[in-house]
C-alpha cells in the first residue's frame, strides 16, 4: 500500500496560514489585549508599554521614575518591571531569568507556540544569540567574539572615517534636508556591510529589509504589520542564504567569511546558526546605530552650549557618545522571563513572570547619575549607562557602535558647526528601538 508522504499544496497553504494566525495570536494579539486592559486599569507595566508607542519623552521618563520609586522590582498583574540601575544589572546577570521566552516554559501557550513555529530567521527566536541561554549561548558567543574581536573593530576606524567624510561631503550646506536619510541611516549600514562582505550594490536592499523587519522586536503588532514583518524576515532569510552561499564559494577577508570558514573547520556553527548569527549582527549593526546618530544630532543641535564645549575640547566626543546613549537610549527596554522563583536586588520574584527590563530607567537612576534628567557631555560616569545591556547578552557590537557614534557625530559637527532643526522631526514607529525616522534640518558651516 502506498501512503502520500506530504500533504497536498492546498492543505499545506491552509496549515501555514493557521500557524501564522496562531503565532500572531500568542505573540501579539494576546499580549496586546492584556497590555491594553492593564493600561486602562492604570497598571504601570501596561502604561509603560502604551507610553512607549504614544508618549512623549518627558511622559516616558516620568513614568519610569514612578515605577523605580515603587522599589527594585515592580510586580504587576502582567509580569514585572525593573527600572533601577542595580535591578536592571542584576536581572540581566541572573541565571534564573532567561532571554528568548515570552510565556512560561511547559505551559499550554509554550506548546502552542512551539507547534506554530516556522524555520525562518527571527532576532528573538532560537538559534539567535539573543534568544538562547548557556550552554548553547556560550558556544555561539565564543565563536562570534573571536571573529568580532576589539582588534578587528579597531582596524575599521580609518575606513569608518573615510565613509563618514564621503557622506558629509555629499550634504549640501545651507539647504534643508533629512539627516536620517542622507547620513544617519547610511553610515552604519555601509560599515556593517563591509564587515560582512555585502557588495555595495546590495546595500540598499539590506537597508530596506532591516527597516521592514525592525518592528519584529516589538510585542503586540497588529495583524497586517505582523504579516508585513514576517514577509520581510522571510525575504531577508532567502537573501542571506544566497549571500552565505556566495561567501562559501568565494570567501573574502571580511568577518562573515571568517565565520563561515570557522564553521567548516568542524568545531563551528551549523548552517542555521551561522545564518541566524549573521542576520542578527547585520540587523543589530545598523538598526540601533542609526538611532544613536539621530538622537545625538537632535540633542546637540538643540544645545549650543554643549556643542561649544565639544568644539573647545574634542577629546570629550567619546564621553558625549556615552552621554547620548545614557540620556536617549536607542534600545529602551528588553524582555526576560523568570524560569524559577528568584531574587532581584533583594526582592523576591515568582517563576513564570515576564520581566520588562527598562534600560532607559536604569540610565536615569538618581542613585547612580546625579541630576539624571540633565544632558551633560562632561558627566563623569556617563559610561556607566546600561544602553548596551549587561551580563551574558551584553551587546557584541558595543565598541563598534561607540566608535561609529564618535566618528559619525564629530565629523558632521566639525563640518557643520550649526545644525538647525526644522519642524517635522518624527520618531520611528518601533517601540523597543527608539530613534528618529525623519530629522529635517539645515546644516550650516557657520
Ligand atoms: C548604539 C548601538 C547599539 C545599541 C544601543 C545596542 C544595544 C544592545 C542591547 C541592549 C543588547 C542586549 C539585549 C538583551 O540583553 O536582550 C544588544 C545585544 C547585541 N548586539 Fe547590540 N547594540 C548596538 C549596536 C550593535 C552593533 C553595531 C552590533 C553589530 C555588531 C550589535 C550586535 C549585537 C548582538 C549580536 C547582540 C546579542 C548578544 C548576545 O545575545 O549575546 N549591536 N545590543
Amino acid at each position: 500500500m502506498h501512503f502520500a508522504r506530504t500533504a497536498p499544496p492546498a492543505r499545506r497553504t491552509l496549515d501555514r496560514r493557521v500557524k501564522q494566525v496562531v503565532r500572531w495570536g500568542t505573540s501579539h494579539a494576546l499580549p496586546r489585549t492584556a497590555v491594553a486592559l492593564g493600561a486602562r486599569r492604570g497598571d504601570l507595566q501596561g502604561r509603560l508599554v502604551a507610553q512607549m508607542s504614544n508618549g512623549t519623552s518627558a511622559e516616558l521618563f516620568t513614568l519610569l521614575d514612578e515605577i523605580r520609586g515603587k522599589g527594585p522590582v515592580f510586580l504587576s498583574k502582567l509580569g514585572a518591571v525593573v527600572a533601577s540601575h542595580e535591578a536592571v544589572r542584576e536581572t540581566l546577570a541572573n541565571p534564573d531569568v532567561e532571554a528568548g521566552r515570552f510565556v512560561p516554559p511547559d505551559s499550554v501557550l509554550a506548546r502552542i507556540g512551539a507547534w506554530s513555529e516556522i524555520d525562518v530567521l527571527h532576532p528573538v527566536r532560537p538559534p539567535s544569540l539573543l534568544a538562547v541561554e548557556p550552554p548553547q549561548h556560550t558556544r555561539y558567543r565564543k565563536l562570534v567574539t573571536k571573529v568580532f574581536s576589539a582588534r578587528a573593530v579597531a582596524q575599521l576606524k580609518d575606513r569608518t572615517q573615510q565613509i563618514a567624510d564621503e557622506l558629509v561631503a555629499a550634504i549640501p550646506a545651507g539647504e534643508p534636508g533629512d539627516l536620517i536619510a542622507s547620513y544617519c541611516a547610511l553610515l552604519p549600514v555601509t560599515v556593517i556591510c563591509e564587515i560582512l562582505g555585502v557588495p555595495p550594490g546590495e546595500r540598499h536592499r539590506v537597508l530596506e529589509l532591516g527597516e521592514a523587519a525592525a518592528p519584529s522586536l516589538d510585542l503586540g503588532l497588529p495583524w497586517r504589520e505582523f504579516r508585513r514583518v514576517e514577509s520581510a524576515l522571510a525575504t531577508f532569510d532567502r537573501w542571506l542564504t544566497g549571500h552565505l552561499d556566495r561567501l562559501r564559494a568565494q570567501p573574502g577577508d571580511d568577518l562573515l567569511s571568517q565565520l563561515v570558514t570557522a564553521q567548516e573547520d568542524g568545531a563551528g556553527l551549523t548552517d542555521q546558526e551561522v545564518k541566524s548569527t549573521a542576520g542578527l549582527v547585520l540587523a543589530a549593526g545598523f538598526e540601533t546605530t542609526v538611532n544613536l546618530l539621530g538622537n545625538g544630532i537632535a540633542l546637540l543641535a538643540a544645545d549650543p552650549a554643549q556643542r561649544a564645549l565639544l568644539r573647545e575640547r574634542p577629546d570629550l566626543w567619546d564621553n558625549a557618545v556615552n552621554e547620548i546613549l545614557r540620556y536617549d537610549p536607542p534600545v529602551l527596554l528588553t524582555g526576560r522571563m523568570t524560569v524559577r522563583r528568584t531574587t532581584i536586588a533583594g526582592a523576591g520574584v515568582p517563576a513564570g513572570r515576564l520581566v520588562s527590563v527598562a534600560l532607559a530607567g536604569a540610565n536615569r537612576d538618581p542613585d547612580v547619575f546625579p541630576r539624571p534628567h540633565v544632558f551633560d557631555v562632561t558627566r563623569d560616569n556617563a559610561r556607566d549607562h546600561l544602553s548596551f545591556g549587561a551580563g551574558r547578552h551584553y551587546c557584541l557590537g558595543a565598541s563598534l557602535a561607540r566608535m561609529e557614534g564618535a566618528i559619525g557625530l564629530r565629523t558632521l559637527f566639525e563640518r557643520f558647526p550649526a545644525v538647525e532643526l526644522r519642524p517635522g522631526a518624527r520618531r520611528r514607529p518601533t517601540r523597543i528601538l527608539r530613534g528618529y525616522g525623519t530629522l529635517p534640518a539645515v546644516a550650516r558651516t557657520r
